[in-house]
């Protein structure tokens, strides 16, 4: 067990404050261990479904830094719920310098 920390606002807005997360671990792993209602992953971490969309809040999106080609186009995918602090979950992983990082769970996209 790690000992970083991870703020979800799951997507029905309640508050998970994960105190455990692995150093290595992505936010959508992380999220499934904990049960944070409306993170699937449906696809594993490839960066192929969209289902592990999160905003990053605050200033954390400068420390995480934005999408690459790939998971933007992924992204655009799902362009009715994206916004402009939008990330695949899947493809941020933990490590000393986002600890204690603040993420909400995107909803679901209508497409
Ligand atoms: S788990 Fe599929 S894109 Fe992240």
């Amino acid at each position: 067990m790690g000992n970083l920390k991870v703020n979800y606002t799951d997507v029905k807005g309640v508050t998970h404050n994960i105190e455990n997360a692995d150093d290595g671990v992505s936010l959508m792993e992380l999220a499934k261990q904990n049960g944070i209602e409306g993170i699937f992953g449906d696809c594993g971490g490839g960066c192929a479904c969209a289902t592990c969309h999160v905003y990053v809040e605050g200033g954390w999106f400068e420390k995480v830094g934005p999408p690459d080609d790939i998971e933007f186009a992924m992204l655009d995918m799902v362009a009715d719920v994206m916004k402009d602090n939008s990330r695949l979950g899947c493809q941020i992983k933990m490590n000393a310098e986002l600890d204690g990082i603040a993420v909400t769970v995107a909803p679901t996209s209508g497409f």
